[in-house]
């Protein structure tokens, strides 16, 4: 898949003190070399992103794990796409299933979210995927590739399709040990790659990556990754660890 860099994002979500977080950068900073062909990008919490972007090795990018849909002003409590790249980060994960449900976000205001983003210069993760009432209900479709895809149909050029990967985190892999296997998994991307072609352009779904999350670990990353449609992953409790980089970068 190289010269399309494989794409490995963290996601440490709601975790770190100062002590955890400066422990955690050391141990990503000496795990290890990353190889060329992968880019690795870490989702910090909001507060640690100005020590980790100080402290973190230069071959790892910093993302925010949200944004706001509007810009600087009277916005209390917001975090505007422009301070986060006036700051240095590079990219953002917009849409995770947490925040779909406990904020509620819908996907047309992840798409807006994404615009935000990429006006300011960001890359995006835009997450999507199905609860496992909405698998079991033959759903996935409508879901995935109606919903929270088909809120992002029109609204970019292709120029901005290449700074946006689509993860594909199934909700009921996500911290619950039970990853999607490599077929499981490998449908559903297929599925999005042929919803960008048909409804973005063949070139952009040929160079989008698209990630898997959900459980993914050491173990079963290089099942995973070999799997034609799976360009990377999205990583939330083994982000935590060495691992994220020796066991999951390094299988790519
Ligand atoms: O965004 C990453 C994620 O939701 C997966 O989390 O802990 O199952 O790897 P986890």
């Amino acid at each position: 898949k190289y010269p399309k860099k494989y794409l490995i994002g963290g996601n440490w979500k709601c975790n770190g003190t100062k002590e955890s977080v400066a422990k955690l950068v050391k141990t990503l900073n000496s795990a290890g070399p990353i190889p060329p062909w992968v880019e690795v990008v870490v989702g910090v919490p909001a507060i640690h992103i100005g020590d980790v972007l100080k402290t973190i090795r230069k071959d790892i990018s910093v993302a925010a794990q949200d944004c706001s849909a509007t810009g600087y002003g009277a916005f209390t409590g917001e975090l505007a796409a422009p301070m986060l790249a006036d700051f240095g980060v590079s990219w953002v994960i917009l849409g995770h299933s947490e925040r779909r449900t406990n904020q509620k976000e819908s996907s047309e205001l992840v798409a807006t979210k994404t615009k935000a983003a990429l006006d300011a210069g960001l890359s995006v993760m835009v997450c999507v995927g199905e609860t496992l009432e909405e698998r079991e209900a033959g759903k996935i479709d409508a879901v995935v590739l109606d919903d929270h895809m088909g809120a992002l149909k029109g609204k970019f050029s292709d120029v901005e399709w290449a700074k946006i990967a689509i993860a594909y985190e199934p909700v009921w892999a996500i911290g619950t040990g039970k990853t999607a296997s490599p077929e499981q998994a490998q449908d559903v991307h297929a599925s999005i790659r042929g919803w960008l072609a048909a409804n973005v352009s063949p070139a952009v779904a040929a160079a989008t990556r698209i990630q898997y999350g959900g459980s993914m670990k050491g173990a079963n990353a290089p099942g995973l990754l070999a799997k034609p449609d799976i360009d990377g992953g999205l990583i939330g409790g083994a982000s935590l660890k060495a691992e994220f980089i020796t066991g999951i970068a390094a299988a790519a």
